[in-house]
């Protein structure tokens, strides 16, 4: 099958023209759509109908092993009993609408902030792909931010300054950045994980910031300053110019590239209307030889 892509953003972004992702299985298409990813970061489907099994199919099939620690599982159990199965919505267990102080509300509103999925982990997420399933009737979108463009746009001083530095990611970091607390023997299984600042995409011989909400304090500095470096290197990177607003229709799957984007969800009132979406994301591992 042939696949067309229209860029959507002047940096990245494409959206792929009608394919149904479910009835994709040959090797040449699935090639296809990862230097899609190579090349835009991030690709937008539209009217994909999956059930969450075929999501689950298609996430392995497309990039391999699934991530089963994306998010706050210490705290908050997955309403659907698979952990790869990310459940990105504001609705509790029993089907109706979060309370306002419910604590799986209280961590998710940390997903509006910039970050990449589950870096405070190793291996962090490769690819995160997500379907709309309950799209609200207000404005709840998602954007993007392409930190391959920002990486680009820094001087050659900064770029040398800050080539070899390695990072601490928590989610502790960027839920207690929110006022968010924790018992210590939670604290305890969030430790979090070290990662570098600059990543080097071989494929495309492209770098990219390795920046996130978690990212805490950078390894060997004094915390103040390696914040306020992580904080500056932040608000480059999430300027207008690289950045790309996704407005959700219900059917949507977009996948994201962790390794070279941020993104976050831009608020609504929550407590009100219902927004359902269901991730999968794969570890950042060496993908199987083809
Ligand atoms: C995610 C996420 C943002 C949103 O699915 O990882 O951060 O807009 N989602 O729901
Ligand atoms: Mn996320």
């Amino acid at each position: 099958m042939t696949i067309s892509i229209k860029q959507l953003h002047p940096c990245f972004v494409g959206e792929v023209g009608p394919v149904d992702l479910r009835t994709v299985h040959d090797r040449e298409t699935l090639e296809a759509l990862r230097a899609g990813m190579d090349r835009y970061a991030v690709l937008v489907f539209r009217n994909q109908p999956f059930s969450d099994a075929e999501q689950l199919d298609f996430a392995q099939r497309f990039d391999g092993q699934l991530h089963a620690r994306t998010s706050t599982s210490v705290l908050v159990k997955n309403r659907f009993g698979n952990e790869a199965l990310s459940d990105i919505s504001n609705v509790g267990a029993d089907g109706n609408l979060l309370s306002p102080d419910d604590r799986r509300r209280m961590t998710g509103l940390a997903n509006q902030l910039w970050h990449a999925d589950a870096t405070f982990v190793d291996p962090p997420g490769r690819y995160s792909m997500l379907s709309a399933r309950v799209i609200p009737p207000v404005d709840a979108d998602t954007q993007f931010a392409d930190m391959r463009a920002a990486y680009d746009a820094l001087d050659d001083a900064m770029k040398a300054a800050i080539a070899d530095l390695k990072v601490h990611h928590s989610i502790a970091y960027s839920r207690e950045v929110l006022g968010f607390e924790f018992q210590p023997s939670e604290k305890e299984q969030l430790k979090g994980a070290v990662h570098p600042l600059v990543r080097h995409f071989p494929r495309t011989g492209r770098r990219g910031l390795y920046l996130a909400s978690h990212a805490s304090s950078i390894i060997g500095w004094r915390v103040p300053e390696g914040r306020l470096l992580l904080r500056e290197l932040m608000e480059h990177a999430t300027q207008p110019r690289f950045v790309y607003s996704h407005r959700w229709s219900v059917g949507d799957f977009v996948i994201w590239d962790n390794r070279a984007t941020m993104h976050r969800a831009r608020p609504f009132d929550d407590t009100k209307y219902r927004r359902e979406l269901r991730r999968t994301t794969t570890l950042d591992i060496a993908p199987a030889a083809a």
